[in-house]
Protein backbone atom coordinates (compact mmCIF):
# COMPACT_ATOMS: atom_id res chain seq x y z
CA UNK A 1 0.00 0.00 0.00
CA UNK A 2 1.02 3.47 -0.67
CA UNK A 3 1.94 5.80 1.87
CA UNK A 4 -0.64 8.88 1.72
CA UNK A 5 2.08 11.14 2.31
CA UNK A 6 3.05 9.69 -1.32
CA UNK A 7 -0.42 9.32 -2.58
CA UNK A 8 -0.80 13.31 -1.60
CA UNK A 9 2.50 14.72 -3.02
CA UNK A 10 1.79 12.84 -6.53
CA UNK A 11 -1.56 14.73 -6.89
CA UNK A 12 -1.47 18.05 -8.97
CA UNK A 13 -3.90 19.57 -11.42
CA UNK A 14 -3.41 17.98 -14.47
CA UNK A 15 -4.30 20.17 -17.70
CA UNK A 16 -2.87 17.38 -20.52
CA UNK A 17 -3.34 14.10 -20.50
CA UNK A 18 -2.31 11.29 -22.33
CA UNK A 19 -4.53 9.96 -25.16
CA UNK A 20 -2.43 7.02 -25.92
CA UNK A 21 -1.99 5.06 -22.44
CA UNK A 22 -4.19 2.37 -21.71
CA UNK A 23 -6.88 3.90 -19.67
CA UNK A 24 -8.90 1.46 -17.71
CA UNK A 25 -12.25 2.41 -16.63
CA UNK A 26 -12.16 0.62 -13.73
CA UNK A 27 -9.90 2.49 -11.91
CA UNK A 28 -12.82 5.31 -11.95
CA UNK A 29 -15.59 2.82 -10.95
CA UNK A 30 -13.24 2.11 -8.10
CA UNK A 31 -12.17 5.75 -6.77
CA UNK A 32 -16.42 6.97 -7.33
CA UNK A 33 -17.22 3.94 -4.95
CA UNK A 34 -14.43 5.25 -2.61
CA UNK A 35 -15.70 8.80 -2.85
CA UNK A 36 -19.13 7.38 -1.69
CA UNK A 37 -17.53 7.00 1.82
CA UNK A 38 -16.36 10.78 2.28
CA UNK A 39 -17.23 12.68 5.45
CA UNK A 40 -20.76 14.73 4.57
CA UNK A 41 -22.97 16.49 6.86
CA UNK A 42 -25.19 13.78 8.67
CA UNK A 43 -24.81 11.50 6.19
CA UNK A 44 -27.58 12.92 4.62
CA UNK A 45 -25.36 12.57 1.20
CA UNK A 46 -27.33 14.45 -0.56
CA UNK A 47 -24.46 14.32 -3.43
CA UNK A 48 -24.55 12.45 -7.20
CA UNK A 49 -21.40 12.04 -9.33
CA UNK A 50 -22.27 12.41 -12.82
CA UNK A 51 -19.65 10.15 -15.05
CA UNK A 52 -19.08 11.62 -18.98
CA UNK A 53 -17.86 8.96 -20.64
CA UNK A 54 -19.62 9.05 -24.08
CA UNK A 55 -17.88 10.75 -27.06
CA UNK A 56 -20.92 12.69 -27.98
CA UNK A 57 -21.20 13.86 -24.29
CA UNK A 58 -17.61 14.52 -23.62
CA UNK A 59 -17.60 17.36 -26.47
CA UNK A 60 -20.58 18.74 -24.84
CA UNK A 61 -19.28 18.73 -21.40
CA UNK A 62 -15.98 19.81 -22.71
CA UNK A 63 -17.81 23.25 -24.44
CA UNK A 64 -19.67 23.36 -21.00
CA UNK A 65 -15.81 23.34 -19.23
CA UNK A 66 -15.01 26.60 -21.48
CA UNK A 67 -12.72 24.67 -23.73
CA UNK A 68 -10.45 24.86 -20.57
CA UNK A 69 -7.05 22.05 -21.60
CA UNK A 70 -7.59 20.75 -18.28
CA UNK A 71 -10.73 19.06 -19.84
CA UNK A 72 -9.78 18.76 -23.35
CA UNK A 73 -7.90 16.00 -23.60
CA UNK A 74 -9.69 14.29 -20.68
CA UNK A 75 -10.42 10.31 -20.96
CA UNK A 76 -13.71 11.06 -18.26
CA UNK A 77 -15.41 14.10 -16.52
CA UNK A 78 -16.77 13.38 -13.56
CA UNK A 79 -19.69 16.19 -12.38
CA UNK A 80 -20.01 16.34 -8.51
CA UNK A 81 -23.57 17.37 -8.18
CA UNK A 82 -25.38 18.06 -4.95
CA UNK A 83 -28.64 16.55 -4.83
CA UNK A 84 -30.96 18.68 -1.84
CA UNK A 85 -34.20 17.52 -3.72
CA UNK A 86 -33.49 13.54 -1.93
CA UNK A 87 -33.40 15.08 1.68
CA UNK A 88 -36.45 13.59 2.53
CA UNK A 89 -35.27 10.05 1.31
CA UNK A 90 -32.39 10.23 3.01
CA UNK A 91 -33.80 11.98 6.49
CA UNK A 92 -36.13 8.83 6.45
CA UNK A 93 -33.16 6.28 5.96
CA UNK A 94 -31.32 7.66 8.53
CA UNK A 95 -34.07 8.02 11.15
CA UNK A 96 -35.06 4.29 9.92
CA UNK A 97 -31.88 3.33 11.10
CA UNK A 98 -31.89 5.15 14.32
CA UNK A 99 -35.59 3.80 15.09
CA UNK A 100 -34.49 0.09 14.97
CA UNK A 101 -31.08 1.21 16.97
CA UNK A 102 -33.35 1.81 19.77
CA UNK A 103 -36.40 -0.67 19.08
CA UNK A 104 -36.00 -2.66 22.34
CA UNK A 105 -35.48 0.80 24.76
CA UNK A 106 -38.84 1.69 25.02
CA UNK A 107 -37.74 4.94 27.00
CA UNK A 108 -35.41 6.43 24.45
CA UNK A 109 -36.24 10.34 24.47
CA UNK A 110 -37.84 11.64 21.90
CA UNK A 111 -34.97 14.22 21.04
CA UNK A 112 -32.85 11.70 19.88
CA UNK A 113 -35.47 10.51 16.93
CA UNK A 114 -35.69 14.64 16.63
CA UNK A 115 -32.43 14.93 14.45
CA UNK A 116 -33.74 13.24 11.69
CA UNK A 117 -37.32 13.28 11.92
CA UNK A 118 -37.78 17.36 12.98
CA UNK A 119 -34.59 19.28 12.13
CA UNK A 120 -33.86 17.62 8.83
CA UNK A 121 -37.17 18.64 7.92
CA UNK A 122 -36.62 21.96 9.03
CA UNK A 123 -33.40 22.18 7.52
CA UNK A 124 -34.04 20.82 3.92
CA UNK A 125 -37.74 21.47 3.78
CA UNK A 126 -38.28 23.91 5.56
CA UNK A 127 -41.24 22.29 7.95
CA UNK A 128 -42.02 23.92 10.95
CA UNK A 129 -40.34 26.83 9.99
CA UNK A 130 -41.26 29.51 12.01
CA UNK A 131 -38.05 31.53 12.12
CA UNK A 132 -34.48 31.58 10.99
CA UNK A 133 -31.40 32.88 12.23
CA UNK A 134 -34.03 35.23 14.00
CA UNK A 135 -35.25 36.20 10.16
CA UNK A 136 -39.00 35.66 9.48
CA UNK A 137 -40.51 34.75 6.03
CA UNK A 138 -38.99 34.71 3.16
CA UNK A 139 -35.83 36.54 4.67
CA UNK A 140 -35.52 33.61 6.98
CA UNK A 141 -36.43 30.88 4.15
CA UNK A 142 -33.52 32.65 2.21
CA UNK A 143 -30.95 32.18 4.63
CA UNK A 144 -31.50 29.08 5.44
CA UNK A 145 -31.62 27.52 1.72
CA UNK A 146 -28.09 29.03 1.31
CA UNK A 147 -27.41 28.12 4.52
CA UNK A 148 -28.38 24.59 2.62
CA UNK A 149 -26.63 25.29 -0.50
CA UNK A 150 -22.77 25.86 1.64
CA UNK A 151 -23.46 22.63 3.45
CA UNK A 152 -24.24 20.41 0.58
CA UNK A 153 -21.24 21.75 -1.30
CA UNK A 154 -18.88 21.13 1.52
CA UNK A 155 -19.43 17.64 1.48
CA UNK A 156 -19.88 17.25 -2.45
CA UNK A 157 -16.29 18.98 -2.13
CA UNK A 158 -15.00 16.00 0.19
CA UNK A 159 -16.15 13.73 -2.39
CA UNK A 160 -14.39 15.38 -4.94
CA UNK A 161 -11.61 15.34 -2.99
CA UNK A 162 -11.39 11.65 -2.17
CA UNK A 163 -11.93 10.49 -5.77
CA UNK A 164 -9.14 12.28 -6.32
CA UNK A 165 -7.02 10.95 -3.71
CA UNK A 166 -8.13 7.24 -5.00
CA UNK A 167 -7.32 8.50 -8.43
CA UNK A 168 -3.88 9.30 -7.43
CA UNK A 169 -2.91 6.62 -5.27
CA UNK A 170 -3.51 4.67 -8.11
CA UNK A 171 -0.99 6.77 -10.67
CA UNK A 172 -4.03 8.44 -12.28
CA UNK A 173 -4.39 12.06 -12.56
CA UNK A 174 -7.09 14.71 -12.35
CA UNK A 175 -8.27 18.40 -12.31
CA UNK A 176 -10.60 19.86 -10.20
CA UNK A 177 -12.53 22.75 -12.49
CA UNK A 178 -14.95 25.17 -11.22
CA UNK A 179 -14.40 27.05 -13.94
CA UNK A 180 -17.62 25.74 -16.28
CA UNK A 181 -21.15 26.88 -17.60
CA UNK A 182 -23.16 25.78 -15.03
CA UNK A 183 -26.54 26.18 -16.20
CA UNK A 184 -25.60 24.46 -19.76
CA UNK A 185 -24.16 21.28 -17.37
CA UNK A 186 -27.68 21.40 -15.62
CA UNK A 187 -29.17 21.16 -19.07
CA UNK A 188 -27.39 18.12 -20.51
CA UNK A 189 -27.40 16.35 -17.59
CA UNK A 190 -30.89 16.25 -16.90
CA UNK A 191 -30.55 18.16 -13.34
CA UNK A 192 -32.93 19.06 -10.96
CA UNK A 193 -33.77 22.97 -10.73
CA UNK A 194 -32.52 22.71 -7.18
CA UNK A 195 -28.92 20.64 -7.83
CA UNK A 196 -25.83 22.84 -8.03
CA UNK A 197 -22.75 21.34 -9.88
CA UNK A 198 -19.85 21.53 -7.12
CA UNK A 199 -17.27 20.82 -9.38
CA UNK A 200 -16.06 18.93 -13.13
CA UNK A 201 -13.05 16.69 -12.42
CA UNK A 202 -11.87 15.82 -15.24
CA UNK A 203 -9.38 12.46 -15.54
CA UNK A 204 -6.90 10.20 -17.23
CA UNK A 205 -3.36 9.67 -17.11
CA UNK A 206 -0.67 13.00 -17.30
CA UNK A 207 1.58 14.09 -19.75
CA UNK A 208 4.68 15.69 -18.09
CA UNK A 209 3.85 18.47 -19.69
CA UNK A 210 0.30 18.56 -18.24
CA UNK A 211 1.88 19.50 -15.24
CA UNK A 212 2.40 23.55 -15.04
CA UNK A 213 5.52 23.66 -13.02
CA UNK A 214 6.52 22.96 -9.66
CA UNK A 215 3.72 22.71 -7.02
CA UNK A 216 3.62 26.40 -5.37
CA UNK A 217 2.53 27.04 -1.52
CA UNK A 218 2.85 29.77 0.83
CA UNK A 219 4.75 29.30 4.14
CA UNK A 220 3.35 26.84 6.57
CA UNK A 221 3.52 30.13 9.12
CA UNK A 222 1.19 31.92 6.94
CA UNK A 223 -1.66 29.07 7.47
CA UNK A 224 -1.29 27.39 10.48
CA UNK A 225 -2.18 29.38 13.56
CA UNK A 226 -1.72 28.03 16.87
CA UNK A 227 -3.73 28.58 19.72
C1 LIG B 1 -12.45 24.29 -6.35
C2 LIG B 1 -11.34 24.28 -7.36
C3 LIG B 1 -11.57 24.79 -8.62
C4 LIG B 1 -10.58 24.74 -9.59
N1 LIG B 1 -10.88 25.17 -10.85
C5 LIG B 1 -9.96 25.00 -11.83
C6 LIG B 1 -10.31 25.28 -13.18
O1 LIG B 1 -11.43 25.66 -13.50
N2 LIG B 1 -9.36 25.09 -14.12
C7 LIG B 1 -8.11 24.64 -13.83
O2 LIG B 1 -7.31 24.47 -14.74
N3 LIG B 1 -7.76 24.37 -12.55
C8 LIG B 1 -8.65 24.52 -11.55
N4 LIG B 1 -8.33 24.19 -10.26
C9 LIG B 1 -7.00 23.64 -9.96
C10 LIG B 1 -6.14 24.62 -9.17
O3 LIG B 1 -5.72 25.66 -10.02
C11 LIG B 1 -4.94 23.86 -8.58
O4 LIG B 1 -5.43 22.88 -7.69
C12 LIG B 1 -3.98 24.81 -7.86
O5 LIG B 1 -3.37 25.66 -8.78
C13 LIG B 1 -2.90 24.06 -7.09
O6 LIG B 1 -2.17 23.17 -7.91
P1 LIG B 1 -2.05 21.61 -7.53
O7 LIG B 1 -3.46 21.08 -7.46
O8 LIG B 1 -1.28 21.00 -8.68
O9 LIG B 1 -1.36 21.50 -6.23
C14 LIG B 1 -9.30 24.23 -9.27
C15 LIG B 1 -9.08 23.73 -7.98
C16 LIG B 1 -10.09 23.73 -7.04
C17 LIG B 1 -9.84 23.14 -5.70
Amino acid sequence: MKAFRDVVNYRRAVRKYDKDYAYDADVVTQALELATLAPNSSNMQLWEFHRVRSPEMLEKMKECCLGQNAAKTANELIVFVTAPQKWRQRAEMNAKVIRNAFASKPNTPEHVFAYYEKDMPFLYGGEGLIEYKGLDGEAGQELRRNDVRVILNKSAALAAMTFMYALAEKEYDSCPMEGFEENEIKSILNLTKEAEVCMVVSCGKRLPEGVYGPRLRVDLSDVVKEH
